[in-house]
């Protein structure tokens, strides 16, 4: 068919999942696997992103060929490494969420935790498919490691006892996701994908499981997103991870491209606490290989265009006020850049609310984490006043007391990621206003209900 001949890009994988359960253990270790099998010389690199090659993924699932026939189209997979996974999980394009496919990390001996819960609500909210890595294995009591193995090869030389432990604790999972409305079963035992959950078992300690882990997921979202995975050569589209200062290059941007193709001399609009930014890409950076790197000025790599799925870092002027969590839009004619404005005025105006009377101030450091914020608050039928970007200000401890005057239990400020000013934190002593601060969302929505007992009493 005309779709079959179409080029497809690399699907965008985000990994989630509880604090500590070891959603950066794992990537390393797939990061390693793919280093270690890769050809030297081939750039593969990138800025926020790791990519593994379908190469890489056929050669490693080669004795998995029985259960997982996979022959890949697709290019290979996109990894998201940095910042926090939660962030880059709300940001989202037209229609949608930018990651195509998503790991949930759980701890299987620990089971389902706050974040668990959390991160599964995001992705039935977003709708994207994802599976369960069901990590550290190893420590399933008599557990014998085969490093690096495939599941299905390890397992079959564990005990009889250690076997069915795993087992039970797979059940356990399944019980979990069932009470949020998702079958699952082990990845083996289905036979319809578009049914079922998969659930893999792995070791991110010691790589047994992670051949079924990537070819799962290269066939997975091979297999269903296609559609989603067309190449286009049109303008490009992204999403800003970071902004960074860098040591005589100023503020740039570290940008997953999702679709199209970037290039120097583009002009781009992206979104600031201000409005929308419109500058031109002075230049593209990709992070050298390794082995390349002679000193730390030396790290990337200028290319003059790169094509989605891509991690890349992007040089401009009048970056200094950019926020993480913008969209990016290439728009190289008047209309476009016009086309371009309005829609990131929209996605401004739409994160940046004042909706309740009286309600909370909420602030957090991106549009992505303060829609994170923000849908927690709703949840949770707590009201809010006001949600912005940055650090707490003067204003935000004034708006705070004029809800304190309605509700005692509304004066508040709840700060993600963010600072309090010195003058805030001034008038905050002054008006009686309470400032809570955590980067964890669901602990700031404790300590939030903590206190509020402790107001009422
Ligand atoms: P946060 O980024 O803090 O949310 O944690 P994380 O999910 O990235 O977890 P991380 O990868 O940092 O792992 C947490 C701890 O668990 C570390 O001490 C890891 O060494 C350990 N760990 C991760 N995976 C495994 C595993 O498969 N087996 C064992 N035994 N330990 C593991
Ligand atoms: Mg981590």
């Amino acid at each position: 068919s005309r779709i079959e001949e179409q080029k497809l890009r690399q699907p965008i994988v985000v990994v989630m999942g509880h604090v500590d359960h070891g959603k950066t253990t794992l990537l390393d270790k797939i990061r390693g696997t793919s280093v270690a099998k890769r050809e030297p010389g081939e750039i593969t690199q990138h800025v926020g992103a790791s990519v593994v090659p379908s190469r890489v993924i056929e050669q490693l699932a080669e004795p998995l060929k029985k259960i997982i026939p996979v022959k890949l189209k697709i290019p290979g997979l996109l990894f998201i490494d940095t910042p926090g996974h939660e962030l880059f999980m709300n940001m989202r394009r037209i229609g949608g969420a930018i990651s195509d496919f998503s790991i949930l990390v759980v701890d299987i001996i620990e089971g389902f935790k706050e974040q668990t819960v959390e991160s599964l609500q995001l992705l039935r909210a977003r709708k994207v498919p994802f599976l369960v890595a069901a990590n550290k294995i190893d420590k399933i009591p008599g557990w014998k490691p085969y490093p690096n193995e495939a599941f299905i090869n390890s397992y079959a030389k564990q005990s009889q006892r250690t076997k069915e432990l795993l087992d039970e604790r797979i059940y356990h999972l399944m019980g979990e996701l069932g009470r949020y409305g998702f079958n699952s079963d082990r990845f083996d035992r289905i036979k319809d994908f578009t049914r079922t959950v998969s659930i893999v078992p792995v070791s991110a300690k010691t790589g047994e499981g992670i051949p079924e882990l990537l070819a799962m997921l290269a066939g997975l979202s091979q297999q269903y997103l296609k559609d989603r995975l067309i190449f286009t050569s049109g303008n490009a589209k992204g999403v800003v991870l970071e902004v960074k200062e860098m040591p005589g290059l100023g503020n740039t941007i570290d940008v997953i491209i999702y679709d199209g193709i970037l290039r120097k001399g583009d002009t781009i609009v992206l979104g600031s606490a201000e409005g929308p930014i419109v500058t031109k890409v002075r230049n593209l950076l990709m992070p050298k290989p390794l082995q390349e790197i002679r000193s730390p000025e030396d790290k990337f790599l200028s290319v003059d265009e790169v094509v989605a799925a891509v991690g890349v870092k992007i040089v401009a002027p009048d970056l200094d006020n950019a926020v993480a969590g913008t969209q990016l839009y290439v728009a190289n004619t008047p209309e476009e850049i016009e086309d371009a404005k309005n829609k990131i005025l929209e996605e401004l105006s739409k994160i940046k609310i004042k909706t309740d009377k009286s309600g909370v101030v909420a602030k957090a450091d991106t549009l992505g984490t303060l829609d994170a914020l923000v849908e927690a608050l709703k949840r949770n039928n707590i009201p809010v006043r006001i949600a912005d970007i940055g650090n707490i200000t003067k204003r935000d401890v004034v708006e705070a007391s004029i809800s304190k005057q309605d509700d005692e239990t509304l004066g508040v400020i709840l700060g993600f990621n963010v600072k309090v000013m010195p003058d805030a934190k001034e008038e905050a002593e002054k008006l009686n206003v309470k400032i809570m601060l955590n980067n964890i969302i669901y602990k700031l929505l404790e300590d939030y209900f903590n206190w509020k007992e402790e107001v009422k009493r």
